[in-house]
């Protein structure tokens, strides 16, 4: 089963409310959150006010995309803002399992990020712990980018060892998916979709998320 993950970060921000519903009412699985420090990407964006409100209109879980340095530090406040999910970068931090752990003993799903360049074997030992992976497909910071082709492969050598360590866990990718593409990121072992641009700046926006369901495939 394929979840479909829009990103609000290519919404309209002035009209936040109904850019979610439209996306909710479409049959969206998680609405994706992309909050930037300025520091581990160029773009600062979302902060916990806007997740506590986007948390008070919708009934989908919020999948946050932590883009942020020393994730720690904030987690919590965005598990008390509503966040369902938490996805804190592999290169963000130090202390990766222990963050994972912080995660989980607030009651939050965890998931860890890769930039492209980083190898899914630094996360083999973290593995069972996790709830999902997040595979980005573009360097993180802007919406709009294209798809980087190596993707594909990473999500292949993903799905291998999930596999092996843990079957049930997500993998989401992140970054450049639109209608075209959608269907081979799928095909390589990928259950969790995000899109930005790929929903929002579709010609039809409200129809987009069950046409990009279609293009999957299921
Ligand atoms: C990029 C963000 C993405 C972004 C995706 O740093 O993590 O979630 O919104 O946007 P598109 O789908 O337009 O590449
Ligand atoms: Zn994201």
């Amino acid at each position: 089963m394929i979840k479909i993950a829009p990103s609000i970060l290519a919404s309209d921000f002035s009209r936040l409310a109904a850019e979610i519903s439209m996306v909710e009412n479409d049959g969206a699985d998680y609405i994706h959150v992309d909050v930037m420090d300025g520091r581990f990407v160029p773009n600062i964006t979302i902060g916990q006010p806007v997740v506590a409100a986007i948390r008070k209109i919708t009934k989908l879980p919020l999948d946050v995309h932590l883009m942020i340095e020393d994730p720690d530090r904030h987690i919590e406040s965005f598990v008390e803002a509503g966040a369902d999910i938490i996805c804190i970068h592999q290169e963000a931090g130090i202390h990766l399992e222990r963050s994972i752990q912080f995660i989980r003993s607030l009651g939050a799903k965890a998931a860890v990020s890769l930039n492209p360049a980083t190898d899914v074997n630094t996360l083999k030992y973290v593995l069972p712990e996790l709830d999902m992976v997040l595979i980005m497909s573009v360097n993180p910071g802007f919406g709009g980018q294209e798809f980087i082709g190596f993707s594909i492969e990473k999500i292949k050598e993903l799905r291998a060892m999930a596999d092996r360590l843990n079957p049930g866990m997500d993998i989401e990718v992140d970054g450049g998916i639109n209608m075209d593409n959608i269907r081979e990121v799928v095909k390589a072992g990928a259950n969790v979709i995000v899109a930005g641009s790929g929903i929002y700046g579709d010609g039809n926006p409200a129809t987009a998320v069950s046409l990009m369901r279609r293009m999957a495939g299921g």
